[in-house]
């Protein structure tokens, strides 16, 4: 079993290139940065190089987005080692990525493809975060993606599976609100329950992003817009069950002003400060 992560408590955002000269010009009010790590393994050179500056001011988490954990090929040698290789240059405060699967036959589809939750997808998604926590030689954070299709052979809830994974392999959870908030619309269930489904002692992180509506009532997980009143609702839950652990605001398209999300980050100062003061 890997080792454990300790509890880091803070307020953060993802790191995007747009506020790259913002954060190596000065100090900015956040408690840490979350980087994609895709965007900097193999590449080198000035991302990089930023990144490592950045490191040098902030604690980073490294959240990926293509290690495809629910593969029935098993993971990518390659991709671990150049994972690993990341790691060792940014010390981060931990690596996370999805509950999906991301492509086959070494194509990626570059997205996040939804899982059955059944005791075979299980066996396959822990045996995978088990490789990779072996090779990584750390415990993984897993996060649960929003989804818009369910398979009618589920035999349990996407909380069960979770749940049973950080039993099985030690990992621990990177709770998205949004994308629990995204799915309890989409497939019907109470947020709640997804909420209280989950070990409480193996959240370290929280997402909090803005969403969109689709067709036929359905919400889509757009993260291009500022972060919803349902779901902060949802976060005073999850800050009531969790504590605040580290929780970063996740903007990845209409990116705007720095100022704009630290003013989000604010709020859920406010929220978790309230909760943890009730
Ligand atoms: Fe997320």
């Amino acid at each position: 079993m890997p080792d454990a992560i300790p509890v880091f408590t803070g307020f953060g955002l993802g790191l995007r290139k747009q506020h790259h000269r913002e954060f190596l010009d000065a100090d900015q009010p956040v408690d840490f940065v979350e980087i994609i790590s895709e965007n900097f393994m193999a590449c080198g050179g000035r991302p990089l190089a930023t990144i490592e500056a950045v490191r040098e001011r902030l604690p980073v988490a490294m959240h990926g987005v293509s290690m495809s954990l629910g593969s029935t090929q098993g993971l990518s040698r390659d991709y671990l080692a150049e994972l690993k290789a990341l790691a060792r240059r940014i010390d981060p405060l931990w690596i996370s990525d999805h509950l999906c699967w991301t492509g086959v036959d070494g194509l990626n589809t570059h997205d996040l493809l939804p899982l059955p939750y059944t005791e075979e997808a299980l066996a396959i998604c822990a045996a995978n975060i088990a490789l990779a926590q072996d090779v990584l030689e750390r415990p993984l954070l897993i996060e649960n993606p929003s989804s818009y299709v369910a398979f009618p052979d589920n035999t349990m809830q996407e909380w069960e599976f979770l749940t049973a994974l950080t039993e099985r392999t030690g990992c621990y959870l990177l709770l998205d609100v949004n994308n629990v908030y995204v799915s309890s619309v989409n497939h019907g269930f109470d947020p709640a329950a997804f909420l209280r489904g989950i070990p409480a002692e193996r959240v370290r992180q929280m997402h909090l992003a803005g969403h969109s509506a689709g067709p036929g009532g359905m919400l889509i997980d757009t993260h291009d817009a500022p972060v919803r009143a349902e779901v902060w609702t949802l976060y005073r839950e999850a800050a009531a069950r969790f504590g605040p652990g580290a929780t970063m605001i996740e903007r990845d398209d209409a990116i705007p002003p720095l100022g704009e999300l630290l003013g989000e980050l604010a709020i859920a100062r406010k929220i978790a400060g309230e909760r943890l003061a009730a």
